[in-house]
């Protein structure tokens, strides 16, 4: 942890107002700044900044924090990451973390990253003395420089090159990074040999794992990647985004596309603001990720089938992530071409051009829809809203909810009334969920507040926790299965927690992860576990006597055990 005290100083010294016109340009009005808030869409601003409470606020959403908590809503950074930045800006230095010896399951990770970071050099290293892997990188269009921005690397053939890097080949972190396989009979040997290597990278920059490329057209797998580890897990990571941050912010729009090389190609020839999800389907945590840098995304997959699976995949797995501000598009590449060809056959300017014809998300939807339905008959209007249905019912962004349904009926010649009667949609018009819009910050439920206290400190968690959740709700689904998860591995960081949640839906899911990243600064999170902990048992206290107190009711005085005589007696009912 991050001394309480540093921070203080920290927020002594730097001004909120310098750190938020940075971003938002302030204009002085009173004794105050202020400007349109960045949080939510309006057109006459009620964000204001204060120089001598050091704080910002928004009249309209609420939005309101600290020179901390707007490093970590506007930029999506980290709380330790945003303490970096600003410490940086003032020329501070962060005092090292300390780290509990209490914790091995900690250190472990600690050298994770370093391996990581230390194969990462060597590979790089190895990259300079290969004529063979130049040669081939060179062939596919790219320079030293785009190799460099990406620490393009090359694993040399061979079986335990990694040792000369790690004298300690047998140290059991290479296994966990995912550096080094063991076989069968115990035998160590490099997981990529003789290919080209992406290194990927977390938000902070730091190497997490790696994606490997073979060199000869005839071997396979064309690619392998790392396996999933306590710092790597694909459904989260996005291949390209730390070096394309700065870019996504001045382009105000990210590219997504599906490879590794179409991330390089596009930066190669100037369109430097691409991701790649890791070889799986764009999970609502990647899509959240990327609306905490932007409002504006847009697909582009391969013109082939595998990319219009994916494409589909993507828009659905993004329905519970939409907000009305959030322009989400798609755009479809002719069935020979990736993104990677695509750019290097017509340029930038074309692949801009063509982008700016992306198709709205709402119109995708629609026209994947009536593909290979022609409409005409009732039966074709009756699939055609039994395919809706499930989609319809997880937009929860108002205006597109309302937009979407009125052409869905349209088009199944009903009207909106007679659809919103026979299909089981949420209530048109009702208050979008809490945790999936940006600019809404509803206090949280006790329980959702728990998931995330639990995430922070799965070491409190206790047998008897279980007793504070009935099971019914989501919620209390995946508060059992976490407590599951912190007994199991109490050392755990949240995500890799979070990861191991298999029962809960992707909105759940989505909501606590972003709140997570939400959580603001200077919590004491074992306090606040203990403090929730006492009123989720208090409720549920209750909850057990309203109950009892029900059953109560129907029994004559006389057939009452002292159990319930004693409940009575204690309510003050006689
Ligand atoms: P090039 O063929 O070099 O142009 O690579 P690409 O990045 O365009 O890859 P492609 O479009 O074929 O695949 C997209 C992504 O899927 C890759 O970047 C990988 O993440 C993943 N992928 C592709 N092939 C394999 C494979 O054989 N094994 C695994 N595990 N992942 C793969
Ligand atoms: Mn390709």
């Amino acid at each position: 942890m991050i001394p309480e005290q540093f921070i203080q100083e920290l927020l002594n010294r730097v001004d909120v107002v310098d750190v938020v016109d940075k971003s938002v340009p302030l204009k002085k009005a009173g004794a105050n700044y202020s400007a349109c808030c960045p949080f939510h869409n309006e057109k006459s601003p009620s964000f204001t900044v204060s120089p001598t409470k050091q704080f910002y606020h928004c009249f309209g959403c609420g939005a309101h924090g600290t020179a901390i908590s707007f490093l970590m809503e506007y930029n999506g950074l980290s709380f330790v990451e945003a303490i970096h930045d600003l410490a940086k800006q003032v020329g501070m230095i962060v005092p090292q973390e300390t780290h509990n010896p209490d914790k091995p399951a900690k250190q472990v990770i600690v050298g994770l990253q370093e391996a990581l970071q230390q194969a990462a050099v060597y590979y790089k290293a190895e990259l300079k003395k290969s004529p063979r892997a130049i040669e081939y990188l060179k062939g596919r269009g790219l320079s030293g420089q785009i190799a460099a921005k990406f620490q393009i690397g090359y694993a040399p053939a061979g079986w335990q090159n990694l040792q000369t890097v790690f004298p300690h080949y047998d140290n059991e972190v290479l296994v966990t990074a995912g550096l080094v396989v063991e076989n069968e009979q115990g035998k160590r040997y490099d997981r990529f040999r003789d290919r080209i290597m992406f290194p990927i990278h977390n938000q902070k920059g730091e190497v997490i794992g790696f994606g490997g490329r073979v060199i000869n057209p005839e071997d396979t797998p064309k690619y392998y990647n790392s396996p999933e580890t306590p710092v790597f897990q694909k459904g989260h990571e996005l291949y390209g985004l730390f070096v394309a941050r700065r870019a996504i912010r001045d382009a105000s729009r990210v590219l997504v596309v599906e490879g590794y090389m179409d991330v390089v190609a596009l930066a190669q020839y100037g369109i430097d603001y691409a991701v790649a999800a890791l070889g799986t389907a764009t999970t609502p945590i990647h899509i959240t990720k990327l609306m905490r840098q932007t409002d504006e995304i847009v697909f582009s997959f391969d013109g082939d089938n595998a990319g219009r699976t994916a494409a589909w995949r993507a828009a659905m797995n993004a329905l519970p992530a939409l907000t009305d501000g959030l322009k989400l598009r798609f755009m479809f590449l002719p069935t020979s071409h990736d993104p990677d060809s695509y750019v290097r056959e017509f340029g930038k300017e074309k692949f801009e051009a063509e982008m700016q014809n992306a198709m709205p998300l709402s119109q995708y939807i629609i026209q994947h829809l009536s593909e290979h339905n022609p409409l005409h008959s009732d039966e074709d209007r009756i699939t055609f809203l039994k395919e809706a249905e499930p989609i319809l019912s997880q937009i929860k962004a108002p205006m597109l909810a309302l937009m979407m349904r009125k052409k869905i009926a349209e088009l199944a010649q009903v009207t909106g009334e007679e659809m919103q009667r026979h299909l089981k949609l949420p209530k048109p018009g009702k208050a979008p969920m809490k945790a999936t819009q940006r600019q809404s910050r509803s206090p949280m439920s006790l329980k959702k507040q728990f998931i995330l206290m639990a995430l922070m400190r799965p070491d409190l968690v206790t047998l008897q926790d279980i007793a504070l959740v009935q099971g019914t709700t989501a919620e209390d689904q995946l508060l059992i299965e976490l407590f599951d998860a912190c007994l199991a591995s109490p050392n755990s960081k949240p995500s890799a927690l979070l990861h191991t949640i298999k029962s809960a839906d992707a909105t759940t899911l989505m909501e606590v992860a972003r709140e997570l990243h939400l959580l603001p600064e200077n919590v004491d999170f074992a306090l606040e576990f203990v403090g929730l902990r006492t009123q989720l048992s208090e409720g549920m206290q209750q909850l057990k006597e309203t109950q009892l107190l029900n059953q109560i009711k129907e029994k004559p005085i006389s057939a009452l055990t002292t159990e319930e005589r004693e409940l009575l007696r204690k309510l003050g009912i006689k």
